[in-house]
């Protein structure tokens, strides 16, 4: 039991798939695990532990942005000794090539400011994902056939930004879409010798406008969730 999970130490699994919507969590607990039990809901911030093929699963909200994905990711990894920890969640396309539906994996996270910037004083850290658990997504998402794109992303602290200027600059250098919490997972992960990636779902588009209709939205998020299963159970 922490300051924001409640959960027994044994109701939390080794692995750990965090979507930002506790409402994501619930449906993607009840959609793809069995012997679904709630193990938190401090500030309605749903967690709920069950089994995928034979193995247990905590799917844990995040919240939105970084400090919130931080005060999680921390718990669970410092108090309940997580090991593997998957973002799962949505994310905004930046280059033209990246389709609404299509599924990013990201290598790398840019990002300008997150919870753990101040450590690093001059450096600038470049978080990045666990080599296996992203290899073994590539293979699940190819097996599936799954429009993939695997690359960088950029994690910002601003949904409404009146910088138009650093998407611009994110663009040219190749990033594929922006999210808000992955700099922080992939960096608190690095610190602490965990395994960590985000698969993200293309919900919107920075340059076309287009957006996934609410509809679409469970099918797609559907192939997201089961390659972030496959990937954090696949044997090495
Ligand atoms: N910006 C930041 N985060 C997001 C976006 C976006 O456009 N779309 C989905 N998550």
């Amino acid at each position: 039991m922490t300051i924001h999970i409640s959960a027994k130490q044994e109701d939390i699994a080794d692995t750990v798939l965090m979507p930002g919507d506790p409402y994501r969590a619930k449906w993607a607990a009840e959609t793809f695990l069995t012997n679904v039990k709630l193990v938190n809901e401090v500030r309605g911030m749903l967690g709920f532990t069950g089994i995928w093929n034979g193995n247990s699963v905590t799917i844990q909200g995040s919240g939105m942005g970084m400090p919130s994905l931080s005060i999680y990711a921390n718990e669970l990894i410092k108090d309940y000794g997580v090991k593997t920890l998957i973002r799962i969640g949505s994310c905004g396309g930046m280059q033209p090539y990246v389709g609404i539906r299509d599924i990013i994996l990201a290598m790398t996270a840019t990002t300008i400011n997150s919870p753990s910037s101040s450590i690093f004083n001059e450096i600038n850290f470049a978080p990045c994902a666990d080599y296996g658990l992203l290899t073994a997504a590539v293979l699940a998402a190819r097996a599936k056939r799954a429009k993939i794109h695997v690359g960088g992303i950029y994690s910002s602290d601003i949904f409404y930004s009146e910088r138009s200027d650093l998407d611009d600059q994110m663009v040219r250098h190749g990033i594929l879409g922006v999210e808000m919490e992955a700099a922080e997972l992939y960096t608190l992960a690095a610190r602490y010798g965990r395994r960590a990636l985000a698969v993200l779902t293309v919900s919107d588009h920075l340059q076309t406008g287009a957006a996934l209709p609410p509809n679409d939205r469970e099918k797609t998020f559907a192939e997201m969730v089961e390659i972030a299963l496959e990937a954090a159970f696949e044997k090495e």
